[in-house]
């Protein structure tokens, strides 16, 4: 099943309307996203912690590293970059961070509040190439609704 991004943007809005705590939003949107398609086998948050350091945050899948620091991974260059990083195959990614080594392919995308960047949302595939820049742009425009007034 692929998602429909409309229902999707629809349900996150209407579940998340006046909410303004970042965590239960994040623990909000990473069911929501994690569930809507087959191709998300982990889908969570990375959250800026302290400069240059991203923290786990509300996750759904398997288990996830705790710390990634900038510098390091898809996760970093995202946070790194304040750009989204679409990987179609994470063993041609330099520096890569395997939490799980089932994971083929992988989305990342820079999260924006008033304030500047607050986290990553990172998910990954077990199968190759599963994203497209549509999935990035719908993904990108849900974090903007959800965290760009906070
Ligand atoms: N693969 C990511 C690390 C996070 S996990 O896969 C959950 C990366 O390289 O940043």
């Amino acid at each position: 099943m692929n998602v429909d991004y409309q229902d999707l943007t629809k349900r996150i809005a209407a579940l998340t309307e006046g909410e303004t705590d970042e965590v239960a939003l994040m623990a909000t949107l990473a069911c929501e996203i994690h569930h809507a398609d087959d191709r998300f086998d982990w889908t969570g948050f990375y959250r800026v912690t302290e400069p240059e350091l991203l923290k786990i945050g509300p996750y759904q899948g398997g288990h996830g590293c705790l710390v990634i620091p900038f510098s390091r991974g898809v996760c970093g260059a995202a946070a790194r970059e304040g750009r989204t990083q679409l990987v179609p195959d994470v063993e041609a990614f330099p520096g890569h961070i395997a939490c799980a080594s089932s994971t083929r392919s992988e989305l990342v995308i820079p999260v924006y509040a008033q304030r500047g960047l607050i986290a990553v949302l990172d998910i990954d595939s077990d199968q190759p190439d599963a994203f497209t820049e549509a999935d990035a742009a719908a993904l990108e425009a849900i974090l903007k609704n959800v965290f760009g007034h906070l």
